[in-house]
Formats: structure tokens, sequence, C-alpha cells
């Protein structure tokens, strides 16, 4: 049986060394926030009811992040102001989990690479070991600035923070990655006997070890086997380094799964991102968000899909922006073309060169190949839009878009205008340069142009009158 869990995140600190303005966990790694990163990981526990996030610098910008991607009653938010410590943070929590009875995830919202499966296995072995605080630790060849995991007959008996360490302590290895799992109705007095006499005047949140062993509780490390699990925010450079193995990881789930990548050092996939087999990715491309790639497509080289984005299968995209945009199968898609804002394109279409299609449905077996923009349109089936065409969409005086509607069979000539609201009826063809403001009936020619005049030997006539005006 799963015990129910909850999980505090820590997020109140500032994050001096990013040097920004923003709140350290509100910087982004892949498109999503370091803390929504953790927040998803830990909901997705086994047992997971909920988790409180401890705020501080810029709560507010916090806590706006919180409360449009979750349910208040999942992930909900309390400010601990001033910031006396992780122990104090901790404490924040209380007053929403004083009846709760089961186990308390501790973690901190500054350690995006943390994910599910480790938190389960953290779980699974404090259940199995009948553990009352479990902590999960890290060997570190180089533990400076880590609190040190200090045992007695094999039982973590307390941390030890770097600043308040003996040189032989200092020596130890393994360290305290900040995350805990705690039986949260045994560990909870521990939060009232917490002290600030340390060399940081902080209420430490490790101190409730020494607590617990004082209690006769069961505690216990549990040692991490993939340390980048545990890689915390500090830096800029620390920012890079995480999206980079971020990236890695996921390049090599989708390289398992059957996508091929030549270029792992240009291609950077969010893990959202699902890709079918035998998808071909070429150098250059960024995949950020959700997205749903198909089977056996080609992405790239220079692709930027910005998320929302789903692809059927056989689907070929070359050096193209798209976003929020469905893509039926055998669809090709550029090069240069802008696909976004709801975009439903159906199978076997063609969208060219220089391509914009904003907010736009467009049926099978249609083409819309060079120069072209498309904005609140539908197309129908065998549609063929000649280069250069442009819906005319918006009306500046009044700031409305309206719809065009081509229906199946239209056929436009090249550099035609068709000024929205307009409608052409089935199989209808508008002749090139026409700029169109009236509805087509089916099956017909529409023109706006001229009439062509053909003025014989006008050239030699000129030149001569020219010629004869010099004299
Ligand atoms: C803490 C641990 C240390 C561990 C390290 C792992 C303590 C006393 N020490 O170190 O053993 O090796 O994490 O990274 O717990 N925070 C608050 N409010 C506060 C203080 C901190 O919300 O008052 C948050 C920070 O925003 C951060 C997290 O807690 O997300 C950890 O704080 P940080 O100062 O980075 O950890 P250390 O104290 O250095
Ligand atoms: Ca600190």
């Amino acid at each position: 049986m799963t015990t129910k869990t909850k999980a505090i995140i820590l997020a109140a600190g500032k994050g001096t060394r990013m040097k920004s303005e923003l709140p350290k966990v509100l910087h982004k790694i892949q498109g999503l926030t370091l803390l929504e990163r953790v927040i998803d990981q830990t909901l997705c526990v086994e047992g997971i009811e909920g988790a409180v996030v401890i705020t501080g610098h810029k709560n507010e910008l916090v806590d706006d992040v919180i409360s449009q991607k979750y349910c208040q009653s999942t992930v909900s938010t309390t400010i601990q102001s001033p910031q006396l410590g992780t122990g104090h943070a901790v404490s924040m929590a209380i007053p929403k989990l004083q009846n709760f009875d089961g186990n308390i995830l501790i973690l901190c919202g500054d350690t995006p690479l943390l994910t599910t499966e480790v938190l389960d296995e953290l779980c699974k072995f404090h259940s199995e070991s009948n553990s009352d605080l479990t902590v999960l630790s890290a060997i570190f060849e180089d533990p400076t600035n880590y609190g040190r995991i200090i045992k007695k007959d094999g039982k973590l008996d307390s941390i030890v923070e770097e600043k308040d360490a003996t040189g032989e302590q200092k020596q130890i290895k393994e360290v305290n990655t900040g995350v805990y799992c705690l039986n949260w109705q045994k560990i909870l007095p521990a939060f009232g006997t917490l002290k600030s006499n340390n060399s940081q005047n902080e209420y430490y949140l490790t101190d409730i070890i020494k607590w617990a062993v004082s209690e006769g509780l069961n505690t216990n490390a549990y040692i991490l086997k993939d340390n980048n699990q545990s890689f915390g925010i500090n830096s800029k450079e620390h920012l890079m380094q995480a999206t980079k193995l971020l990236n890695e990881r996921t390049l090599h789930s989708l390289l398992e799964s059957g996508v091929s990548i030549y270029s792992p050092e240009t291609i950077f996939i969010s893990p959202e991102t699902k890709i079918g087999p035998d998808t071909i990715i070429y150098p250059g491309v960024c995949i950020e968000g959700n997205n749903i790639i198909g089977k056996n497509n080609i992405i790239g080289p220079n692709t930027f899909i910005e998320g929302n984005v789903t692809t059927g299968d056989n689907v070929k995209i070359t050096q193209s922006k798209l976003s929020n945009a469905t893509i039926g199968n055998d669809t090709t898609i550029g090069p240069f073309a802008h696909i976004r804002d709801g975009v439903e394109i159906s199978e076997k279409v063609r969208i060219g060169n220089f391509v914009e299609i904003k907010k736009s449905q467009i049926a099978s077996n249609t083409n819309v190949a060079h120069l072209s923009y498309i904005g609140d349109s539908e197309l129908g089936t065998n549609v063929n839009i000649g280069a250069g065409t442009i819906t005319a969409n918006y009306n500046a005086l009044t700031k409305t878009k309206s719809k065009t509607i081509l229906k199946d069979g239209v056929k436009t000539g090249s550099n035609s205008v068709l000024v929205a609201p307009v409608t052409i009826e089935q199989n209808s063809n508008i002749a090139a340069g026409s700029v169109i403001t009236k509805d087509v009936p089916a099956d017909s020619l529409a023109i706006t142009r001229a009439k062509q005049q053909n003025f014989i030997g006008w050239v030699q006539k000129k030149l001569l009158q020219l010629k004869g005006d010099q004299k």
C-alpha cells in the first residue's frame, strides 16, 4: 500500500549569484521554470496529494507562475519573510500540514534535474526500511559547501554544514542533497526545538536529524546513483550546464525510442516533447514545450518548434518556425515557413517557401507553395494558392479581423489579394493580380485587373522621337 505523501518545496531564496531581477526558481530550462520542473516531477510521485511551496523573494512573481498552472488545492504557497534558514522555511508550512498523517517529501525549487523515479526510489526505501527520516545523500568527489553526512554504526547520525565542520568532517564525501522523506507526525515536534546557534545564525533543517536520533527514531541516508539528479542551480553557469544535462538526457531517451539525431550539440528538445520512431532530427533544431511529433518525420535543419505542435507521420519540416499547430500525415512545410496560432493543416498538404499561415484550417491535398500570407482562413481540399497570394484579414481602421473562405478546388493566380470577409465558392479561379473584395460563385473566373493593351512598335517610335528632340 502506498503511503499518503505531500511535498514541501523550498523556494524563498533570492539567488544572488544569478545576477538577475528574476527570483532564481523562475529562470527557465527548455521553456519551463526551475520550479515548475521540480513541481511537475514531484506531482508524479506515487501517493502524492499535493505540495506547499515556500516563497519569499519576489513572492508575487512566484505565486503568479504557480497559480496560472496548478490548482490551488494541489499546489499552494506560503511566504517566509524574513528568511531565517531551511528549518525556518519548512516550519512555515506547518499550519497547512498540522493534521496531515503521512510522509512529507522536502525538496528545493532549484534542482530541476531531479526525477520522479528517484523520488519514488527514496520513498520506497523509506517505507521498506521502516525509516522515520530519510535523507537523499550523494557521494561527491568534491564535497565543498555541502552538508556532510555523519554516520554512526551505519546509521545516519547527523548532518554538519561545511561552515560548522571540523577538518576531519570536511574529508567526508557523502553529502546532503537537500531532499528528505519524513514520517511527518513523528518528526513534526522537531521543528519546535530548532535553534540558530550556529556559524550562520540560521535555523538549520538538518538539525531535525540530531533530534530524531535523540528520540530513538529510525534515521537513514539513501545514496543517489546519478549525481546529476541533485544538480542545483546557483548561477547562469549552472543554468547552462543543467540545460545541457537535461537535453542530453532527453536526446538519449529519444535515440533509445528510435529517433535519429546526428548532431546533438546543435539540437535542443524539451523533455515534454514526444517523437515517434524513424523520425530524423537534423542540426539546428530547437523544440520547446509540449509537442507530439509523429513517426518518420524529417525535422530541420534549422527549425524552431515553440510548443503545442502535433504532427502526423511522414511530415517534413525544413527551416521553419511553428507554434500551436496540427499538421497531418505526408505534409511538407518550408523551407522558411511560419505556422502559428491554432493552425490545422490536413494530410498531403504542401506549405512552401516564405509562407506564413495564421489561425487557419487547410484541408488535404492543398498547396500554398510560395510567398503567401494566409490568416483567419479556411481552405478546402485541392486548393492551389498561387505565388504571392495574400489574404487581407485585418481592417486597420476598425482593428477587426475577418475570414477568408476558399472552397474545394479553388485556384488563385499569382499576386492576388483576397480582402476579407470573402468567400470563393467551389472550383472558382482568381486571375493573377486581382484584388477580390466580393464573394465569387462556384465554377467562375474572377478578375479585377485592367484589360491588357499592346502598343505595337511603341519602343522604336519612342526612340526615334527622342533622337529628333536631341537635334
Ligand atoms: C542546504 C543544506 C545542506 C545541503 C544543501 C544542498 C541546510 C542547513 N543545509 O545548504 O546540508 O548540502 O542545502 O543544496 O539545510 N531557502 C529558503 N529559506 C531560507 C533558506 C533557504 O527557502 O531561509 C531555500 C533556498 O531558496 C534553496 C534551499 O532552501 O532553494 C536551500 O538553501 P541554500 O541556502 O541553497 O542551502 P544551504 O543552506 O547552502
Ligand atoms: Ca544557506
